[in-house]
């Protein structure tokens, strides 16, 4: 049994990935500014609180329910994300801010509040994307959010090779296309194969068993365009 933070788990691929995870018999914090999906599902492994990643005093609480409850992190999903499609020069710098303080600053904040409850076992996930990839193609509307998501790429690098002596593990999934409501405000219209459930099954396999293979790496895990 796993003790298992997740962030972003009021849909799409964190809202299944919780109930993947609670069915295997893991314990789960959820985390989202919108507990109400989770808390719905009444499960008994599952703990939910509203958390807004991008706010110190929402930080302080997950870190006072580990010390206070679970004392130690197997493995934290750094999945939330915020999306803004705008041509680049209409982008005001507040929105600008907005999408990294959640993207970048989240990551950044909740990994620093969790990595005092973790050691050389523990597994952090970060959730990028394919248009954060140096090189991939890359699609007009979408400079802070790629942008932001190609800096917690670097930041994986970093901090495995920062934390290589006593862990925890960092890896970096950069994905391609999946139907959650993210997708829907990239690319409107766009039907794709994979499924949120789809998706988070990978991403729920990859934490567990992943850190024993890599350490600061990037996989992209895509196999359409976007
Ligand atoms: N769908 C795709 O095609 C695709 C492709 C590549 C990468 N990704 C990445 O995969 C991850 C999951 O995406 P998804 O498609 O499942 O997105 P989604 O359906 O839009 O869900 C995003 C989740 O992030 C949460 N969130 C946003 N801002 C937050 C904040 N400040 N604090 C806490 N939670 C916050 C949202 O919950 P609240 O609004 O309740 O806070 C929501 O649960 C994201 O990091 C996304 O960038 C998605």
């Amino acid at each position: 049994m796993k003790q298992i933070v997740i962030t972003g788990t009021s849909r799409g691929m964190g809202y299944e990935m919780v109930k993947l995870f609670a069915e295997k018999g893991h314990k789960v914090l959820a985390l989202s500014r919108n507990d109400k999906p989770v808390s719905e599902l009444s499960l008994d492994n599952v703990t939910t609180f509203s958390c807004d990643v991008s706010k110190a005093e929402d930080l302080e609480k997950v870190s006072a329910f580990i010390d206070a409850k679970w004392i130690k992190v197997d493995i934290l999903i750094n999945n939330a994300g915020a999306l803004i499609n705008k041509p680049f020069e209409e982008i005001t710098a507040e929105e600008f801010q907005k999408i990294y303080s959640t993207n970048v600053f989240g990551v950044i904040g909740l990994t620093q509040k969790l990595l005092p409850f973790m050691n050389k076992n523990s597994h952090v996930v970060n959730i990028s994307t394919m248009g954060g990839v140096q090189g991939s193609v890359k699609f007009p509307g979408l400079s802070a959010y790629s942008s932001s998501k190609a800096a917690i790429i670097t930041l994986t690098e970093l901090l495995a090779e920062e934390y290589k002596e006593n862990g925890p593990s960092f890896n970096v999934l950069a994905l391609g296309a999946v139907q959650t409501e993210m997708l829907e405000e990239a690319f409107p219209g766009l039907e794709v194969p994979l499924s949120a459930k789809e998706m988070a099954n990978y991403i729920a396999d990859f934490s567990l068993t992943g850190h024993k293979y890599y350490n600061g790496k990037l996989l992209q895990v895509s196999n359409s365009t976007p």
